[in-house]
């Protein structure tokens, strides 16, 4: 009785995935619909197309690599590599829900106006020069404030999940078994993983509800995503907030056991990308683990590469082409690690990396 029991509540739970999960997919992709009609084709009118390097898109395998996202995430969560995401264990709020997606729609207007004036540099003042390096004082995907207001750190997921119709999450989700693998024989309240460019902090959140006894550290130089996170984990006793640049944090030398970075690479400059994965080596401790989450690159799906080839002309990402051209095991290799695994998972490729004992 007790294994029909088991494969009784396996059903419904996988029954409860997949229904929120068409949800949302449903949500953002209506939203996904209403701004890529605002925003309009790449080129201006009049303006020539730009010459391809890449080939066509092949939509086939994109319908496929994303379907596999979810199969694979309702596995991880049945095989108990994590727990069912939070947002699928919750009733959604109403409220929250017609709150985001109001706001979205709104500002999605000013993104688009931002988009045909090529205006990627309103939060370049001299008083903030002051305070943040150039190359963050820019209005990146041509969002309403940069990295730098409240009113970004709320929108931003929104605009994420709708970037990719409701993908963004399980894509992240897909670095927890990255997590676990670094944490395997170990004793997860003596460890701390450090979290570069923390955002609102939902990968955090996700790490802290699958491992409680982690002590944390979240970083990042907005304050109002930093802010953003201090909200989503203020039910975490053991957690740090610091706001610093990636590449040059304060903390002290060997203090970390594991540390993540999600979709923050492709936002920073060649030479940054390098001071960065410098810091890295510098804060693991001998034998620690870097779980490296962002884009794919060029030639890891032959047939996306003309996404990654359009995605920095439709939107202000200044970094993203040399990003998705970069060595990644050279980077990293001269600071230091060794590359020792890698995933893809739809638009996301993950890569983990071992500091030498
Ligand atoms: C694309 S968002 C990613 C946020 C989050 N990790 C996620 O998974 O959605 C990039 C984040 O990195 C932060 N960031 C960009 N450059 C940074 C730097 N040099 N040092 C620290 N944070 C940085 C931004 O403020 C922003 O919160």
């Amino acid at each position: 009785m007790a294994p029909l029991n088991a494969m009784i509540a396996n059903g419904a739970k996988r029954a409860a995935y997949s229904a929120g999960q068409a949800a949302r997919v449903l949500w953002y992709t209506g939203h996904y619909a209403y701004g890529r009609r605002l925003m309009g084709p790449l080129t201006d009118p009049g303006e020539a197309p730009y010459a391809e390097e890449f080939g066509p898109l092949d939509r086939t395998r994109l319908k496929t690599a994303f379907r596999e996202l979810f199969q694979r995430d309702w596995k991880n969560v049945e095989a108990g590599s994590y727990k069912m995401p939070v947002e699928l264990r919750r009733t959604p709020s109403f409220s929250k829900l017609w709150r985001e997606s109001r706001d979205y729609l709104l500002d999605a207007r000013k993104v688009a106006q931002r988009k045909y004036a090529r205006a990627h540099s309103e939060v370049l003042t001299d008083a903030m020069r002051e305070k943040y390096p150039r190359y963050y004082l820019q209005n990146f995907h041509y969002q309403t404030d940069g990295w730098l207001s409240d009113a970004s750190a709320a929108r931003y997921d929104m605009q994420v999940e709708t970037l990719f119709t409701g993908s963004a999450a399980a894509m992240r989700r897909q670095a927890l078994p990255f997590v676990g693998e670094a944490l395997k024989g170990r004793d997860a309240g003596a460890a701390s993983l450090l979290d570069l460019g923390c955002g609102g902090g939902g990968f955090l959140a996700d790490i802290h509800d699958n491992w409680p006894m982690l002590r944390l550290t979240a970083l990042d130089l907005s304050p109002a995503y930093l802010g953003r996170a201090r909200t989503a984990l203020g039910g975490v006793r053991d957690v740090t907030f610091v706001q610093q640049p990636a590449e040059n944090t304060r903390l002290p030398d060997a203090s970390f056991d594991i540390i993540t970075s999600v979709y923050l690479f492709h936002e920073l400059p060649p030479k940054v990308r390098s001071d960065v994965a410098a810091e890295i080596a510098r804060l693991l401790k001998p034998g620690g683990v870097y779980v490296h989450t962002d884009t794919i690159q060029y030639g890891d799906e032959p047939g996306f590469d003309i996404l990654l080839e359009n995605f920095p002309r439709g939107f202000h990402e200044p970094y993203y082409d040399s990003y998705c051209r970069a060595d990644l095991p050279a980077l990293f290799g001269e600071a230091g690690l060794k590359k020792s695994d890698e995933t893809l998972a739809f638009l996301t490729k993950i890569t983990s990396f071992r500091k030498l004992a």
